[in-house]
């Protein structure tokens, strides 16, 4: 397994992966990915933009994503992060989340992320990077689509850059 940035060819693959986290039915917003197309779109919007997204690969097959793309407010940026299944606990997604906020910090000021509360896994990896919960007024696009109660975390580039200095 390796992590490479994202290119279109992915697309189909990477919606695959996004349609087998989602079909859990526990950890994204939504039981199916969004289509192939959508998410070639998806990943054409983040080459465009310069938005960071990385992808764990095993040959052509996308087995998790994580990305950062703009929030409504100026300077701030939205996480995405999943792996799929047989992927999970083996330190690939910590690897996948530090090396995609060190692209997203060069550009956000804050990054921001919406969580289920009962998702101890994710916030426990949250929480050791340096996420903190927050009250968010608004809630993030999608985050309407989770059931039960959802957490709003975020992480400032200044908290960022000094833990991992320390
Ligand atoms: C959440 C997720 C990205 C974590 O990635 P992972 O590769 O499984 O986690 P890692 O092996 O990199 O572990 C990193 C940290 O996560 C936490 N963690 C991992 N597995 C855990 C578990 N079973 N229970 C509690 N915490 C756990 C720990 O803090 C761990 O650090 P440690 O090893 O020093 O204790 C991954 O499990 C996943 O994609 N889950 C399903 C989809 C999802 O929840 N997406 C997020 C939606 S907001």
């Amino acid at each position: 397994m390796e992590i490479v940035a994202t290119k279109k060819e992915y697309a189909k693959s990477l919606d695959a992966a996004i349609g087998s986290v989602a079909a859990e039915g526990i950890y994204l917003a939504g039981d199916t990915g969004f289509g192939a197309e959508e998410t070639y779109r998806f990943i054409c919007d983040c080459i465009a933009g310069g938005y960071p997204q990385l992808l764990l690969v095993e040959g052509e097959s996308v087995l998790g994503w994580c990305d950062v793309v703009p929030d409504e407010r100026r300077g701030h940026g939205r996480l995405g992060i999943g792996l799929i299944k047989r992927a999970r606990g083996q330190g690939w997604g910590e690897k996948l989340m530090r090396e995609t906020l060190e692209l997203a910090f060069r550009r956000f000021r804050v990054v921001e992320l919406c969580v289920r509360a009962d998702n101890a896994r994710a916030i426990a990896l949250y929480t050791k990077i340096g996420f903190e919960a927050y009250n968010r007024r608004k809630p993030m696009p999608l985050s309407g689509f989770f059931g039960g109660k959802r957490i709003h975390m975020k992480l400032a580039r200044r908290q960022y850059l000094k833990a991992a200095n320390a």
